[in-house]
């Protein structure tokens, strides 16, 4: 089973509504809790720079990165690691395209996000991406909950 790391943004965007403001949170776990991933992590944090720096190094030197950096650490976010099947396509998939007037309805950035400044939620975008996000975002570890239904059944 592969795993992922979500970074669900709560800010309070200055030039529209976002996250918290927005009620959003319950409707985005839904989504991964009803596909049938399990929940492995989840939490409300402050991010400090040099976390945001980190999560985004592969960024750095873009013209982006500085706004990039100032916005997850701009308000608390929820970061969850999720588990199943084939979670990291998934979960990009279920999220969609980076720039919201590309991600295709019904995602979650397609249905409620409009400005690629305020896209709503990080996914990784690969196993060995989760694996080093998940030590950074969750350095004291998961849980190790298990399901008991049957293994087939996600
Ligand atoms: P990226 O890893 O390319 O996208 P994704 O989040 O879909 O994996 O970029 C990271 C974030 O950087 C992206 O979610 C929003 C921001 N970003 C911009 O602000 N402008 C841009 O042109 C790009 C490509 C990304
Ligand atoms: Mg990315």
């Amino acid at each position: 089973l592969d795993t992922t790391v979500l970074l669900l943004d709560l800010e309070k965007a200055y030039d529209k509504p976002d996250g918290v403001q927005r009620g959003l949170i319950a409707e985005i776990i839904s989504r991964f809790e009803k596909k049938g991933f399990y929940l492995r992590g989840m939490k409300l944090m402050d991010v400090k720079k040099a976390l945001g720096e980190q999560h985004y190094a592969e960024h750095e030197g873009k013209p982006f990165f500085p706004g990039l950096v100032k916005y997850i650490c701009s308000g608390p976010v929820v970061a969850m690691v999720w588990e199943g099947p084939n979670v990291v396509a998934s979960g990009r998939q279920m999220i969609g395209a980076t720039k919201p007037h590309e991600s295709a309805a019904g995602t979650i950035r397609g249905d409620y996000a409009l400005t690629v400044g305020r896209n709503l939620i990080h996914g990784s975008d690969a196993v060995e991406s989760a694996k080093k996000e998940i030590a950074l975002w969750f350095p004291e570890g998961l849980s190790q909950w298990k399901s008991c239904q049957h293994p087939w059944i996600y």
